[in-house]
Protein backbone atom coordinates (compact mmCIF):
# COMPACT_ATOMS: atom_id res chain seq x y z
CA UNK A 1 0.00 0.00 0.00
CA UNK A 2 1.30 3.59 -0.86
CA UNK A 3 2.17 5.64 2.18
CA UNK A 4 1.63 8.74 -0.12
CA UNK A 5 -0.72 11.47 1.23
CA UNK A 6 -1.52 15.38 0.37
CA UNK A 7 -2.37 17.88 2.57
CA UNK A 8 -4.45 20.89 0.53
CA UNK A 9 -4.89 24.52 1.76
CA UNK A 10 -3.10 27.45 2.17
CA UNK A 11 0.22 26.99 2.90
CA UNK A 12 3.00 28.70 4.46
CA UNK A 13 6.92 28.31 5.51
CA UNK A 14 10.18 29.68 5.40
CA UNK A 15 13.24 29.27 4.04
CA UNK A 16 15.36 32.17 5.28
CA UNK A 17 15.24 35.03 8.35
CA UNK A 18 12.73 38.14 6.55
CA UNK A 19 15.18 40.14 8.88
CA UNK A 20 17.32 39.74 6.58
CA UNK A 21 16.10 38.31 3.28
CA UNK A 22 12.81 40.32 3.21
CA UNK A 23 10.28 38.96 1.15
CA UNK A 24 12.22 35.94 -0.23
CA UNK A 25 12.09 34.48 3.01
CA UNK A 26 9.11 32.63 2.83
CA UNK A 27 7.09 30.66 0.56
CA UNK A 28 3.00 31.36 0.07
CA UNK A 29 0.43 29.07 -2.02
CA UNK A 30 -2.92 30.40 -1.61
CA UNK A 31 -4.63 27.24 -2.77
CA UNK A 32 -1.49 24.46 -2.27
CA UNK A 33 -0.61 21.01 -1.69
CA UNK A 34 1.92 19.58 0.72
CA UNK A 35 2.50 15.62 -0.68
CA UNK A 36 3.86 13.55 2.47
CA UNK A 37 5.51 10.53 1.53
CA UNK A 38 6.50 7.73 4.40
CA UNK A 39 6.82 10.57 7.01
CA UNK A 40 8.44 13.04 4.74
CA UNK A 41 7.71 15.87 2.88
CA UNK A 42 8.17 15.01 -0.94
CA UNK A 43 6.81 18.52 -2.10
CA UNK A 44 5.32 21.24 -1.10
CA UNK A 45 3.50 23.99 -3.82
CA UNK A 46 0.85 25.05 -5.45
CA UNK A 47 -1.83 22.60 -6.43
CA UNK A 48 -1.86 22.88 -9.83
CA UNK A 49 1.99 21.61 -9.59
CA UNK A 50 1.97 19.02 -7.32
CA UNK A 51 -1.44 17.68 -8.85
CA UNK A 52 -0.28 16.13 -11.71
CA UNK A 53 2.80 14.12 -9.77
CA UNK A 54 0.59 12.70 -7.04
CA UNK A 55 0.90 8.60 -7.31
CA UNK A 56 -2.96 7.96 -8.24
CA UNK A 57 -5.37 7.06 -5.56
CA UNK A 58 -3.70 9.70 -3.26
CA UNK A 59 -5.81 10.37 -0.30
CA UNK A 60 -6.20 14.37 -0.29
CA UNK A 61 -7.21 16.26 2.97
CA UNK A 62 -8.87 19.32 1.88
CA UNK A 63 -8.84 22.04 4.55
CA UNK A 64 -11.01 24.93 3.21
CA UNK A 65 -10.20 28.07 5.90
CA UNK A 66 -7.34 26.96 7.15
CA UNK A 67 -3.14 28.27 6.83
CA UNK A 68 -0.67 24.96 6.86
CA UNK A 69 2.25 25.49 8.70
CA UNK A 70 5.30 24.11 10.04
CA UNK A 71 4.89 22.67 13.49
CA UNK A 72 6.16 25.65 16.04
CA UNK A 73 9.31 24.94 17.89
CA UNK A 74 9.56 25.38 21.74
CA UNK A 75 13.48 25.84 22.49
CA UNK A 76 12.84 26.47 26.10
CA UNK A 77 10.29 24.82 28.34
CA UNK A 78 9.94 22.88 31.76
CA UNK A 79 7.53 19.98 31.63
CA UNK A 80 8.10 19.59 35.30
CA UNK A 81 6.67 23.17 35.61
CA UNK A 82 3.14 22.48 34.03
CA UNK A 83 0.87 21.92 37.82
CA UNK A 84 2.30 25.37 38.49
CA UNK A 85 2.04 27.69 35.73
CA UNK A 86 0.35 31.16 37.10
CA UNK A 87 2.19 30.85 40.70
CA UNK A 88 1.22 34.44 42.21
CA UNK A 89 3.30 37.34 43.09
CA UNK A 90 7.02 36.50 43.03
CA UNK A 91 10.00 37.24 40.46
CA UNK A 92 12.73 34.56 39.60
CA UNK A 93 14.50 33.98 42.79
CA UNK A 94 11.44 34.04 45.35
CA UNK A 95 9.39 31.93 42.91
CA UNK A 96 12.05 29.48 42.59
CA UNK A 97 12.65 29.17 46.07
CA UNK A 98 8.86 29.37 46.85
CA UNK A 99 7.10 27.56 44.11
CA UNK A 100 9.50 26.05 41.49
CA UNK A 101 11.70 23.46 43.40
CA UNK A 102 9.01 22.01 45.95
CA UNK A 103 6.96 21.10 42.88
CA UNK A 104 9.96 19.73 41.45
CA UNK A 105 10.76 17.53 43.93
CA UNK A 106 7.93 15.33 43.00
CA UNK A 107 9.58 13.73 40.22
CA UNK A 108 11.35 11.57 42.20
CA UNK A 109 8.25 9.52 41.63
CA UNK A 110 8.40 7.73 37.95
CA UNK A 111 4.33 7.16 38.15
CA UNK A 112 4.22 10.68 39.16
CA UNK A 113 6.23 11.89 36.32
CA UNK A 114 4.62 9.33 33.70
CA UNK A 115 1.51 11.43 34.30
CA UNK A 116 2.72 14.66 34.05
CA UNK A 117 4.73 13.91 30.71
CA UNK A 118 1.44 12.51 29.17
CA UNK A 119 -0.16 15.92 30.30
CA UNK A 120 2.57 17.99 29.06
CA UNK A 121 2.60 16.27 25.49
CA UNK A 122 -0.89 16.10 25.13
CA UNK A 123 -1.01 20.20 25.56
CA UNK A 124 1.89 20.54 23.24
CA UNK A 125 0.26 18.72 20.56
CA UNK A 126 -2.87 20.69 21.17
CA UNK A 127 -1.04 24.26 21.02
CA UNK A 128 0.73 23.03 17.65
CA UNK A 129 3.97 22.21 18.85
CA UNK A 130 6.00 19.25 17.75
CA UNK A 131 9.24 19.77 18.50
CA UNK A 132 10.86 21.37 22.12
CA UNK A 133 13.73 21.85 24.07
CA UNK A 134 12.67 20.56 27.49
CA UNK A 135 13.93 21.02 30.91
CA UNK A 136 13.64 17.88 33.17
CA UNK A 137 14.35 17.61 37.06
CA UNK A 138 17.50 16.75 38.79
CA UNK A 139 15.62 13.11 38.69
CA UNK A 140 17.07 10.68 35.77
CA UNK A 141 13.33 9.28 36.08
CA UNK A 142 11.69 12.60 35.03
CA UNK A 143 13.92 12.06 32.05
CA UNK A 144 12.93 8.73 31.05
CA UNK A 145 9.31 9.47 31.73
CA UNK A 146 9.56 12.32 29.65
CA UNK A 147 11.25 10.41 26.48
CA UNK A 148 9.65 7.42 26.84
CA UNK A 149 6.36 9.02 26.15
CA UNK A 150 7.71 11.45 23.13
CA UNK A 151 9.09 8.36 21.89
CA UNK A 152 5.63 6.45 22.06
CA UNK A 153 4.53 9.39 20.41
CA UNK A 154 7.25 9.13 17.46
CA UNK A 155 8.07 13.36 18.49
CA UNK A 156 11.46 14.62 18.06
CA UNK A 157 12.15 16.21 21.33
CA UNK A 158 15.45 17.21 23.06
CA UNK A 159 15.84 17.11 26.86
CA UNK A 160 18.22 16.45 30.10
CA UNK A 161 18.14 16.03 33.46
CA UNK A 162 18.66 19.45 35.68
CA UNK A 163 22.52 19.73 37.16
CA UNK A 164 22.47 21.51 40.53
CA UNK A 165 24.89 21.12 43.04
CA UNK A 166 24.35 24.49 45.25
CA UNK A 167 22.51 26.92 46.49
CA UNK A 168 19.09 25.22 46.60
CA UNK A 169 17.53 23.35 49.26
CA UNK A 170 19.28 19.66 49.81
CA UNK A 171 16.12 17.61 49.08
CA UNK A 172 16.42 19.15 45.14
CA UNK A 173 20.42 18.77 44.49
CA UNK A 174 22.59 16.35 43.16
CA UNK A 175 26.12 16.25 43.56
CA UNK A 176 28.88 17.54 41.03
CA UNK A 177 30.08 13.62 40.26
CA UNK A 178 26.58 12.14 40.61
CA UNK A 179 25.56 14.20 38.14
CA UNK A 180 28.19 13.57 35.22
CA UNK A 181 27.04 9.74 35.69
CA UNK A 182 23.73 10.01 35.68
CA UNK A 183 23.84 12.49 32.62
CA UNK A 184 25.97 10.10 30.89
CA UNK A 185 23.92 7.09 31.73
CA UNK A 186 20.74 9.02 30.40
CA UNK A 187 22.73 10.19 26.95
CA UNK A 188 23.91 6.60 26.61
CA UNK A 189 19.94 5.24 26.82
CA UNK A 190 18.13 8.00 25.00
CA UNK A 191 20.81 10.41 22.86
CA UNK A 192 20.36 9.44 18.90
CA UNK A 193 17.56 6.56 20.04
CA UNK A 194 14.39 7.68 16.86
CA UNK A 195 14.16 11.50 17.09
CA UNK A 196 14.94 12.05 20.56
CA UNK A 197 18.35 14.23 21.69
CA UNK A 198 20.01 14.61 24.94
CA UNK A 199 21.06 18.52 26.03
CA UNK A 200 23.40 18.89 29.14
CA UNK A 201 21.02 21.18 31.61
CA UNK A 202 23.07 22.77 34.34
CA UNK A 203 19.65 24.65 35.50
CA UNK A 204 21.47 28.41 36.09
CA UNK A 205 25.33 29.45 36.82
CA UNK A 206 24.12 29.71 40.72
CA UNK A 207 23.31 26.41 41.32
CA UNK A 208 25.97 25.06 39.80
CA UNK A 209 29.65 24.43 41.55
CA UNK A 210 32.55 25.22 39.26
CA UNK A 211 33.22 21.53 39.03
CA UNK A 212 29.51 20.69 37.89
CA UNK A 213 29.82 23.49 35.25
CA UNK A 214 33.72 21.87 34.48
CA UNK A 215 31.84 18.27 34.30
CA UNK A 216 28.92 19.82 32.61
CA UNK A 217 31.57 20.97 29.56
CA UNK A 218 33.38 17.41 29.70
CA UNK A 219 29.91 15.46 28.47
CA UNK A 220 29.64 17.89 25.51
CA UNK A 221 33.39 17.48 24.28
CA UNK A 222 33.00 13.65 25.18
CA UNK A 223 29.47 13.32 22.94
CA UNK A 224 29.53 15.32 19.84
CA UNK A 225 26.12 16.47 18.87
CA UNK A 226 24.81 16.69 22.37
CA UNK A 227 23.08 19.91 23.52
CA UNK A 228 23.56 22.54 26.21
CA UNK A 229 20.45 24.01 27.70
CA UNK A 230 20.29 26.65 30.68
CA UNK A 231 18.85 30.28 31.68
CA UNK A 232 21.28 33.06 31.22
CA UNK A 233 20.95 37.01 32.14
CA UNK A 234 17.36 36.80 32.66
CA UNK A 235 16.48 39.08 35.73
CA UNK A 236 18.74 41.63 37.22
CA UNK A 237 19.19 39.97 41.00
CA UNK A 238 20.29 36.95 38.95
CA UNK A 239 22.52 38.88 37.45
CA UNK A 240 24.03 40.73 40.13
CA UNK A 241 24.17 37.23 42.20
CA UNK A 242 25.96 35.49 39.71
CA UNK A 243 28.61 38.62 39.64
CA UNK A 244 29.14 37.91 43.08
CA UNK A 245 29.35 34.16 43.00
CA UNK A 246 31.94 34.10 40.30
CA UNK A 247 34.07 37.03 40.88
CA UNK A 248 36.64 36.17 38.23
CA UNK A 249 34.60 35.81 35.15
CA UNK A 250 33.97 38.67 32.89
CA UNK A 251 30.25 38.68 32.64
CA UNK A 252 27.18 36.26 33.19
CA UNK A 253 27.71 34.13 29.92
CA UNK A 254 31.37 34.06 30.49
CA UNK A 255 30.97 32.05 33.39
CA UNK A 256 29.54 29.35 30.98
CA UNK A 257 32.43 29.94 28.22
CA UNK A 258 34.86 29.34 30.58
CA UNK A 259 33.39 26.02 31.16
CA UNK A 260 33.62 25.38 27.45
CA UNK A 261 29.55 25.52 27.32
CA UNK A 262 29.53 27.41 24.10
CA UNK A 263 28.60 25.81 21.19
CA UNK A 264 26.51 25.60 17.79
CA UNK A 265 24.15 23.46 19.88
CA UNK A 266 24.22 25.69 23.07
CA UNK A 267 20.36 27.33 24.01
CA UNK A 268 20.19 30.35 26.94
CA UNK A 269 16.88 30.37 28.03
CA UNK A 270 16.26 34.74 28.06
CA UNK A 271 19.30 36.63 27.64
CA UNK A 272 17.33 39.77 28.28
CA UNK A 273 20.07 41.86 30.26
CA UNK A 274 23.61 41.27 27.65
CA UNK A 275 26.70 43.53 27.01
CA UNK A 276 27.97 43.76 23.86
CA UNK A 277 30.67 41.12 24.18
CA UNK A 278 28.05 38.37 24.91
CA UNK A 279 26.44 39.36 22.30
CA UNK A 280 29.47 38.89 20.28
CA UNK A 281 30.21 35.55 22.08
CA UNK A 282 26.69 34.32 20.70
CA UNK A 283 27.49 34.73 17.63
CA UNK A 284 30.66 34.03 17.09
CA UNK A 285 29.73 30.14 18.63
CA UNK A 286 26.48 30.24 16.80
CA UNK A 287 24.87 28.97 20.12
CA UNK A 288 20.90 30.75 20.59
CA UNK A 289 19.15 32.69 22.84
CA UNK A 290 15.75 31.24 23.50
CA UNK A 291 13.20 34.52 23.76
CA UNK A 292 10.42 33.92 26.25
CA UNK A 293 8.25 36.63 26.07
CA UNK A 294 5.24 35.37 28.39
CA UNK A 295 7.79 34.30 31.38
CA UNK A 296 9.42 37.39 30.62
CA UNK A 297 6.41 39.93 30.98
CA UNK A 298 4.53 37.31 34.11
CA UNK A 299 7.89 37.30 36.18
CA UNK A 300 8.40 40.62 35.46
CA UNK A 301 12.38 39.42 34.18
CA UNK A 302 12.71 42.70 31.67
CA UNK A 303 12.50 43.71 27.93
CA UNK A 304 14.20 41.46 25.48
CA UNK A 305 16.00 43.51 22.78
CA UNK A 306 15.20 41.60 19.66
CA UNK A 307 16.20 43.72 17.54
CA UNK A 308 19.81 44.36 18.82
CA UNK A 309 20.43 40.79 19.25
CA UNK A 310 19.37 40.12 15.65
CA UNK A 311 21.68 42.74 14.30
CA UNK A 312 24.50 41.13 16.41
CA UNK A 313 23.87 38.13 14.13
CA UNK A 314 22.68 35.98 17.67
CA UNK A 315 20.57 32.39 16.45
CA UNK A 316 17.13 33.28 18.03
CA UNK A 317 14.16 30.85 18.77
CA UNK A 318 10.69 31.47 20.70
CA UNK A 319 10.49 29.89 24.56
CA UNK A 320 6.68 29.51 26.33
CA UNK A 321 9.19 28.51 29.80
CA UNK A 322 5.84 27.07 31.04
CA UNK A 323 5.63 27.58 33.75
CA UNK A 324 7.48 30.78 34.24
CA UNK A 325 5.74 31.45 30.85
CA UNK A 326 1.79 31.50 31.32
CA UNK A 327 1.05 29.84 28.08
CA UNK A 328 1.89 26.64 26.09
CA UNK A 329 0.36 28.18 23.08
CA UNK A 330 3.14 29.57 20.35
CA UNK A 331 0.66 32.25 18.90
CA UNK A 332 0.29 33.45 22.53
CA UNK A 333 3.48 33.48 22.58
CA UNK A 334 4.49 35.79 19.76
CA UNK A 335 1.10 38.12 20.91
CA UNK A 336 3.22 38.86 23.84
CA UNK A 337 6.59 39.08 22.14
CA UNK A 338 5.13 42.01 19.71
CA UNK A 339 3.82 43.89 22.78
CA UNK A 340 7.27 43.51 24.28
CA UNK A 341 8.73 45.28 21.24
CA UNK A 342 5.58 47.88 21.62
CA UNK A 343 6.93 48.87 24.86
CA UNK A 344 10.43 49.50 23.58
CA UNK A 345 8.87 51.41 20.93
CA UNK A 346 10.14 48.85 18.09
CA UNK A 347 8.06 46.55 16.23
CA UNK A 348 7.76 42.63 15.52
CA UNK A 349 6.12 42.45 12.00
CA UNK A 350 4.35 39.05 12.09
CA UNK A 351 6.28 37.28 9.10
CA UNK A 352 9.40 37.43 11.34
CA UNK A 353 7.50 36.47 14.55
CA UNK A 354 5.97 33.00 12.29
CA UNK A 355 9.37 32.60 11.20
CA UNK A 356 10.59 32.75 14.65
CA UNK A 357 8.05 30.32 15.59
CA UNK A 358 8.98 27.55 13.20
CA UNK A 359 12.08 27.68 10.88
CA UNK A 360 14.37 29.77 13.38
CA UNK A 361 13.52 27.67 16.18
CA UNK A 362 14.97 24.92 13.98
CA UNK A 363 17.90 27.07 13.36
CA UNK A 364 18.73 27.80 16.89
CA UNK A 365 18.96 24.11 17.49
CA UNK A 366 20.84 23.56 14.81
CA UNK A 367 17.97 21.29 12.86
CA UNK A 368 17.11 23.38 9.92
CA UNK A 369 18.14 20.05 7.69
CA UNK A 370 15.18 18.28 9.43
CA UNK A 371 12.16 20.30 10.64
CA UNK A 372 10.85 24.04 10.78
CA UNK A 373 10.05 24.05 6.81
CA UNK A 374 8.12 22.42 4.00
CA UNK A 375 11.16 21.71 1.97
CA UNK A 376 11.34 18.69 0.19
CA UNK A 377 13.12 15.90 2.53
CA UNK A 378 12.05 17.70 5.92
CA UNK A 379 10.01 15.55 8.23
CA UNK A 380 5.97 16.29 8.04
CA UNK A 381 5.18 17.65 11.52
CA UNK A 382 3.02 20.23 10.53
CA UNK A 383 -0.30 22.20 11.97
CA UNK A 384 -3.46 23.40 10.31
CA UNK A 385 -4.92 27.17 11.40
CA UNK A 386 -8.12 27.80 11.11
CA UNK A 387 -9.23 31.01 10.31
CA UNK A 388 -12.95 30.13 11.57
CA UNK A 389 -11.85 28.73 15.29
CA UNK A 390 -13.82 30.82 16.92
CA UNK A 391 -17.05 33.61 15.65
CA UNK A 392 -14.71 35.99 16.12
CA UNK A 393 -11.53 34.87 14.68
CA UNK A 394 -14.22 34.11 11.49
CA UNK A 395 -15.13 37.62 11.38
CA UNK A 396 -11.81 39.29 11.86
CA UNK A 397 -10.01 37.32 9.36
CA UNK A 398 -13.00 37.88 6.57
CA UNK A 399 -11.77 41.30 6.78
CA UNK A 400 -8.03 40.90 6.28
CA UNK A 401 -6.93 42.14 3.12
CA UNK A 402 -3.63 40.78 2.80
CA UNK A 403 -1.63 37.74 4.75
CA UNK A 404 0.36 40.48 6.43
CA UNK A 405 -2.88 41.04 8.36
CA UNK A 406 -4.26 37.98 8.71
CA UNK A 407 -0.97 36.39 10.03
CA UNK A 408 -0.70 39.24 12.53
CA UNK A 409 -4.62 38.53 13.32
CA UNK A 410 -3.72 35.12 13.82
CA UNK A 411 -0.70 36.09 16.15
CA UNK A 412 -2.82 38.16 18.09
CA UNK A 413 -5.85 36.91 18.62
CA UNK A 414 -5.00 32.97 18.22
CA UNK A 415 -4.39 30.28 21.13
CA UNK A 416 -5.04 26.35 21.13
CA UNK A 417 -9.12 27.17 19.61
CA UNK A 418 -7.03 28.09 16.71
CA UNK A 419 -5.11 24.51 16.17
CA UNK A 420 -7.24 22.66 14.17
CA UNK A 421 -4.75 19.32 13.44
CA UNK A 422 -1.21 18.76 14.38
CA UNK A 423 0.83 16.12 12.60
CA UNK A 424 3.60 14.27 13.49
CA UNK A 425 5.29 12.88 10.66
CA UNK A 426 2.48 12.94 8.35
CA UNK A 427 0.20 11.42 10.85
CA UNK A 428 -2.44 13.20 12.45
CA UNK A 429 -1.39 13.82 16.41
CA UNK A 430 -4.14 15.89 17.33
CA UNK A 431 -7.51 17.21 16.03
CA UNK A 432 -10.12 19.91 17.65
CA UNK A 433 -13.31 18.48 17.80
CA UNK A 434 -15.60 21.33 17.09
N1 LIG B 1 16.34 30.15 36.24
C1 LIG B 1 16.72 29.06 36.92
N2 LIG B 1 15.73 28.14 36.98
C2 LIG B 1 14.70 28.68 36.31
C3 LIG B 1 13.37 28.22 36.02
O1 LIG B 1 12.95 27.12 36.38
N3 LIG B 1 12.59 29.06 35.30
C4 LIG B 1 13.03 30.28 34.86
N4 LIG B 1 12.21 31.05 34.16
N5 LIG B 1 14.25 30.73 35.13
C5 LIG B 1 15.07 29.95 35.85
ZN1 LIG C 1 13.15 28.38 32.11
Amino acid sequence: MSSDKAIRGQLLYFVDDPATAGEAAWVYHADGIIWIESGRIRLADDAQQVLPHLPRGTEIDVLEHHLLVPGFIDTHIHYPQTEMVAAYGERLLEWLETYTFPVESKFSDPDYAAEIATIFLDELLRNGTTTALVFGTVHPESVDAFFSEAQRRKLRMIAGKVMMDRNAPEYICDEAEQSYRDSKALIQRWHGIDRLQYAVTPRFAPTSSDRQLALAGRLLREHPGLYLHTHLAENPEECAWVAELFPHSKHYLDVYDRAGLLTRRSVFAHGIHLCDDSCKRLSDTGAAIAHCPTSNLFLGSGLFELDRLTERGVNIGMGTDVGGGTSFSMLQTLADAYKIQQLRGRKLDPFRALYLATLGGARALDLEDKIGSFRSGCEADLVALDLHATPFLKFRTARCRSLFEMLFVLNTLGDDRAIARTWILGEVAHSREV
